[in-house]
């Protein structure tokens, strides 16, 4: 269990590395969690809405402030392996990924324990566990001593937020702490992957690239295809990151000659013609736009724009989970 140590020392450092302002944000939010509240606070990939993930109660007020469908599971959130494994049946590729990519954006699904509520996995009898790395997450599970079970902080259906602000906007009247760290990394949701069965699933795209974790276990990693496989993926049966504004994906050097007022995001200058763009992103690579793209749809809404114009990136490392959140954003031609 050499491996374990160093995950949680690593833990603890990033802990330790907190200002004493958010020494005292996290106590206080570690205490609200305790007593069943809901705290949204940052992680790595988007922030958070979190609550105790044992308590049916606390969970059922994550469903209703969010407005999310009772049968979309909740991650869990972890701050070591020995809290994983009291969570869900832990078996020999979640070692080798916890050790490979913990703290970090990869969700593994494995059989549920008893203790982990009916509510918190949406009446699967998996659940996802996750352990963020991101040093305020990780003090409020730390420090509360309980699992945190938090989806994306933002109303359901609408892009998750990678500012504290957004969710301030939101949602932050109807919870009792919103924590700032600042702007997220990745900008885009942890990939989520089925680890119970021979075949590994790849339930979402995320931050941690399909070619990494077939890397690390030295198998492939499939799409669900049978039946079962699309059915153990709740999250993909619903509408995501809808903008408010028409988005259409469009190769990197398509002409477009557009009257209306649009909007731009991708890696390269737009070439479009006739109109000039109400804003231009010019971005330097995926990365970049990943972390972008949640901000600029809500950006572009504020700015009154009446088309957005996505480049579409190719599918490969983390160009495959924004490939993925794109053409569910589109709007159909
Ligand atoms: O990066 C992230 O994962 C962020 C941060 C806050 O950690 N959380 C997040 O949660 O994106 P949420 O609820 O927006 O998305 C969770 C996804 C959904 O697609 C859900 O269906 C899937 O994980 N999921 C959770 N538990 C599952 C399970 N037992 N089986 C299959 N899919 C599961
Ligand atoms: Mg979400």
């Amino acid at each position: 269990m050499s491996n374990c140590k160093l995950v949680n020392d690593k833990v603890e450092k990033l802990i330790a590395s907190l200002t004493p302002e958010l020494q005292e944000l996290t106590d206080r939010g570690a205490k609200i969690i305790s007593d069943g509240g809901l705290v949204a606070f940052p992680t790595e990939t988007v922030y958070g809405l979190g609550a105790n993930a044992l308590s049916e109660s606390a969970v059922a007020e994550i469903y209703k402030t969010k407005g999310r469908p009772s049968d979309n599971p909740l991650i869990l959130h972890v701050s070591s392996i020995d809290m994983a494994e009291k969570l869900v049946k832990w078996n020999e590729k979640a070692e080798k990924l916890a050790e490979a990519f913990w703290p970090g954006a990869l969700s593994l699904v494995l059989p549920a324990r008893d203790i982990v509520p009916s509510k918190t996995r949406g009446g699967l009898a998996t659940a996802a566990v996750r352990m963020p790395n991101n040093a305020i997450a990780l003090a409020l599970i730390k420090k509360s001593s309980l699992p945190i079970a938090a989806p994306s902080a933002n109303i359901s259906g609408r892009p998750s937020p990678t500012e504290a602000s957004i969710v301030t906007s939101e949602i932050g009247d109807k919870i009792p702490l919103v924590i700032d760290g600042g702007q997220t990394i990745f900008g885009v949701e942890s990939t989520v992957i089925d680890i119970t069965t021979e075949r590994v699933v790849l339930l979402r795209a995320g931050g941690v690239s399909k070619e990494e974790i077939e890397a690390t276990l030295g198998e492939k990693v499939f799409a669900p295809q049978t039946e079962s496989e699309v059915r153990r993926s709740p999250g993909t049966r619903y509408r995501h990151y809808a903008p408010l504004v028409p988005l259409f994906l469009v190769e990197q050097d398509e002409e477009i000659a557009e009257s209306k007022k649009w909007f731009w995001i991708g890696t390269k200058e737009a070439r479009f013609s006739l109109t000039k763009p109400l804003a231009e992103k010019i971005c330097l690579d995926y990365n970049e736009y990943a972390r972008e793209l949640f901000k600029t749809l809500r950006e572009a809404e504020k700015v009154g724009a009446e088309i957005i114009y996505a480049e579409k990136p190719t599918e490969v490392g983390i160009g495959l989970a924004l490939q993925d959140r794109l053409v569910r954003a589109a709007s159909k031609r």
